[in-house]
């Protein structure tokens, strides 16, 4: 059995390595067209930050488990194709900034179409709006090249930071394919990939709209408890309650749960938004407005929790910090990634520098180049400085705001950071991460998420 991974980004990468690891008979090829990424894949600096990734891409790479820019020859060679392609928000035409754009999910399908080869089944592992893989399966079949072609839904549920965990031991896997013995079987081939590794009653088969609409449906799920507990957060800093006592005071009722009920600044990443905004668009499309505008809430509230946490830096520091030294901890959209896409980070950052704030950033693993494109400025600006350590970024300042969870921060010896700073110093914990008496006691005016 030969797989391909087209894409070998956030997703593809450590889902090929996985499968690579478990399936050792398995021949598993990830292809992507942009060569630095490539390279990465093939060093020890890989180009995605994950724990344990690096590990179980060693344990395989170079055995059955190979990245290559060589597309054609290896979609040729295979048995079953993955496109985990990006599918980003449209940025331009007809439904800009809110449908998904399809183009590289659609030159995928055209090169499939096109490089040949011998019957194969697709899977779409990529997030796509429910009825894509109808274009796929109209691209495919008007290739008229004598083969024949399935095509599976088979949408990826990890979570950045815990993507190795999670594809170990995943809560379930979805598959959808066509009703047909044909559609059948090809699912079951899906299934036995997974099967080495996952229980039987984990893989969940449905049919190919379910599935494609059940990854959309999953997302808005979790970015609408986030919302949730967000909004309280507001009425929380208003009325004296607790946010943090809320959440698990409600989170012990079995049928709410207590996990995605924790405040924030506000929730990023590449995907929830863009897949609410995608979900909205779809009902729009369908003709179901008031639908459309249920979920666009989701993203709305996210908008305003970001900005009312920086009107609370605003409000703190007098109105005015023009020319004053903010230090950011963290820029990642959460702990244990160096990912920064749609990161609340972003958003906090740009809005301190129009105020004329001075920035120095610090972040673990999000690179200096990745922080100054996300801000959309140069290096070299005098705005922004970008630090090695926390030390360094907290010196000379006159707050500290803190927008990734990263363990690091908690080890941190805030007395002697305190002493470093501009007095009055405060802390902005926007994920309400470092223990308050230890900040209240090195001197700081602490201001959290959701409490007073
Ligand atoms: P990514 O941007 O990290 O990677 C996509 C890769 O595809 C890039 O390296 C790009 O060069 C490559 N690519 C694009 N067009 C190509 C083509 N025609 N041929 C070869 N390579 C091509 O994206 P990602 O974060 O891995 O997400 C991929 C998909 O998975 C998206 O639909 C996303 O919504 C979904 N998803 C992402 C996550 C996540 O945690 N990031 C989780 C679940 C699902
Ligand atoms: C999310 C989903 O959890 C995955 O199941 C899904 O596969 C993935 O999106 C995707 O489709 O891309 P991810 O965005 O990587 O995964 O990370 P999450 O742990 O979901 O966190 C997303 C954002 O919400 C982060 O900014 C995080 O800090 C924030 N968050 C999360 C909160 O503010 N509060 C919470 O209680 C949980």
């Amino acid at each position: 059995m030969k797989i391909c991974c087209i894409g070998a980004g956030y997703v593809g990468g450590p889902t090929m390595a996985m499968i690579a690891k478990q399936c050792e008979s398995t021949m598993v090829t990830v292809v992507d067209l942009n060569q630095d990424r490539i390279d990465e894949w093939n060093s020890d600096k890989l180009p995605v930050y994950e724990p344990g990734l690096l590990e179980t891409v060693k344990s395989a790479r170079g055995k059955n488990l190979f990245f290559t820019t060589d597309i054609d020859q290896t979609i040729k060679d295979s048995d079953i194709i993955f496109i985990s392609v990006n599918t980003p928000t449209k940025d331009y035409g007809e439904g800009k900034g809110r449908s998904a754009d399809l183009k590289y999910i659609e030159s995928c399908a055209r090169n499939i179409a096109k490089v040949g080869g011998g019957d194969k089944i697709v899977v779409e592992k990529s997030t796509v709006p429910v009825r894509t893989a109808q274009m796929v399966k109209e691209i495919l079949s008007s290739a008229d090249n004598g083969y024949s072609y399935q095509i599976l839904s088979n949408p990826e549920f990890l979570a950045e930071g815990t993507a190795i965990a999670d594809l170990e031991n995943p809560d379930r896997v979805l598959i959808g394919g066509e009703t047909t013995e044909a559609g059948q079987q090809a699912v079951e081939k899906l299934a036995n990939i997974y099967a080495q590794w996952i229980d039987r009653e984990k893989i969940i088969t449905t049919n190919l709209w379910s599935s494609e609409l059940s990854k959309l449906t999953a997302n808005a799920f979790l970015a609408q408890r986030i919302s949730s507990i967000n909004a309280i957060s507001a009425l929380c800093e208003a009325t004296g309650a607790d946010v943090d006592e809320v959440a698990n005071a409600i989170g012990t009722d079995s049928r709410i749960g207590p996990k995605f009920l924790k405040s924030s600044v506000g929730f990023g990443g590449s995907c929830f938004q863009k897949d609410i905004l995608n979900l909205s668009y779809l009902c729009q499309h369908f003709g179901l407005p008031e639908v459309a505008d249920y979920w666009n809430q989701v993203v709305q509230m996210n908008e305003h929790q970001k900005n009312r946490f920086f009107q609370r830096i605003m409000e703190a520091m007098f109105n005015t910090i023009s020319g004053k030294n903010l230090a950011i901890l963290g820029f990642a959209f959460k702990k244990d990634t160096n990912d920064a896409r749609e990161s609340p980070a972003i958003s906090i950052c740009k809005k301190l520098l129009e105020e004329c704030a001075h920035l120095k950033i610090y972040d673990p693993e999000v690179s200096k180049l990745s922080i100054l494109n996300s801000l959309g400025i140069k290096e070299g600006d005098k705005r922004v400085h970008i630090c090695n350590n926390a030390e360094e970024a907290t010196n000379e300042t006159h707050a500290i705001v803190l927008l990734t969870e990263w363990d690091e921060f908690r080890e941190l010896n805030y007395e002697n950071i305190f002493s470093q700073m501009q007095k009055p110093a405060y802390f902005f914990d926007g994920r309400n991460h470092i223990d308050p008496t230890i900040i209240k006691e090195a001197g700081f005016r602490l201001f959290r998420i959701g409490k007073n």
